[in-house]
């Protein structure tokens, strides 16, 4: 962790509202990294040296480290996120309709586990504004220099039985700009969203997102793009291998392992104890080890091919080494930036880099999946 985060920044947190602290630090990143003369020095003090190189979906990933859904839901400061190093963004969850989300306050730290509680409601712009907040960085920045991914999630208002039309014309809108898509169907938010990783739900999803795949490939005379489905972390193991394996057989690329939890684990601390009684999604320390457990778990059930994206919990270099070992081929972050700061991404990298040098791995490939086999 950077050690002016851990002594000026976070401490300053405790005394602001999260979403408010969240809604500074992206304005601040997007204010840094638009200006030629400070985004040289996002790079100099984030980005990694090393690189850890991992080929997915036909690119390169300089190495597994990835930002997770949520953090930047309007694909406000894409040009910061790269300067701070991160190997991929994942913008969103964006829905086809804007939605302004459930009432405030709705995301609460808790400082002790390292947690958050949300329930936002997939608050964002919308397909179409996004699509043109899209076009104006492209044009103006052209495509960015790591992986664009984009979540989908389902406008509120939209019956679950047209859902699939929802999730399909968020992504054709915005399929030229994306490079990976990803199909949200466990955010714990929306009413009854979770309902979707049921057979016929999530089935009927990934045909509409294929058959937009399909069009937008050919017209454009370029490759499809992957297409990924994120599951949520509370169901049973049997639960978990039938929807990774529904997944798999109706064509998705892989899978985003996992969500946010609506357990909740023990504290002795009462700023903890009263975030965990608010209604919402947990992330952070505490659900390492589920989404940990669920990597493996898939990964015996499908196989080594089919790949998997390791999230919840990464706040270290030692929290991603098992997420990769367990079987995860990339990984995310969105809680252990808020609690360890910008720096989380360079102490992630060069810590493995580390680790795998005093290792008998020869590679982060070889590394992936070695604790599971
Ligand atoms: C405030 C907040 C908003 C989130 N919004 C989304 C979202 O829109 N779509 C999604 O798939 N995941 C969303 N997530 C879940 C994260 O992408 C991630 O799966 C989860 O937080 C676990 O990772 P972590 O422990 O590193 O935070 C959100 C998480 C938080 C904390």
């Amino acid at each position: 962790m950077g050690a002016g985060y851990r002594w000026f920044g976070r401490p300053l947190l405790r005394f602001q509202d999260s979403e408010k602290a969240h809604g500074r630090s992206l304005s601040l990143l997007r204010l840094f990294s638009s200006n030629p003369f400070t985004r040289p020095l996002l790079k100099l003090l984030y980005k990694p040296k090393r690189s850890l190189p991992v080929e997915l979906f036909g690119r390169t990933y300089a190495h597994p480290f990835g930002l997770a859904a949520g953090m930047d839901k309007n694909a406000k400061a894409l040009l910061g996120w790269e300067a701070t190093g991160l190997a991929f963004v994942e913008i969103g969850g964006i829905t086809m309709l804007e939605q302004t989300g459930n009432p405030k306050p709705r995301m609460f730290r808790a400082p002790h586990a390292k947690a958050l509680v949300n329930r936002m409601g997939f608050n964002n712009n919308g397909s179409e504004k996004i699509q043109s907040t899209l076009e104006k960085h492209f044009s103006k920045h052209g495509r960015p220099g790591v992986p664009l991914w984009v979540n989908l999630g389902k406008s509120k208002i939209t019956p679950l039985d047209e859902a699939p039309m929802d999730y399909a014309t968020t992504m054709e809108r915005l399929w030229s700009y994306g490079d990976v898509f990803v199909i949200n169907v466990s955010s714990p938010n929306t009413p009854n969203l979770r309902e979707l990783q049921g057979d016929e739900g999530l089935k009927s999803i990934l045909v509409a997102c294929h058959e937009v795949n399909n069009r937008c490939s050919s017209q454009a005379e370029h490759e499809k793009k992957p297409i990924l489905v994120k599951v949520a972390p509370d169901m049973t193991s049997e639960q978990l291998i039938h929807i990774a394996q529904t997944a798999k057989a109706n064509g998705a690329d892989g899978i985003v392992v996992s969500n946010t939890t609506v357990e909740r684990p023990e504290s002795g601390h009462k700023r903890d104890q009263s975030v965990f009684s608010q209604q919402g999604g947990m992330s952070g320390q505490p659900l390492k080890e589920r989404s940990t457990d669920m990597i493996r778990t898939v990964r015996k059930a499908t196989g080594k091919d089919w790949p998997i994206i390791g999230v919840g919990g990464i706040a270290s270099a030692d929290d991603a080494w098992e997420k990769l070992a367990a079987g995860a081929t990339l990984l995310q972050a969105y809680s252990g930036f808020v609690f360890e700061g910008p720096a989380l991404t360079k102490s992630v990298v060069n810590g493995l880099h580390k680790r795998l040098q005093a290792s008998p791995h020869t590679s982060i490939i070889d590394l992936i999946g070695s604790s599971s086999e």
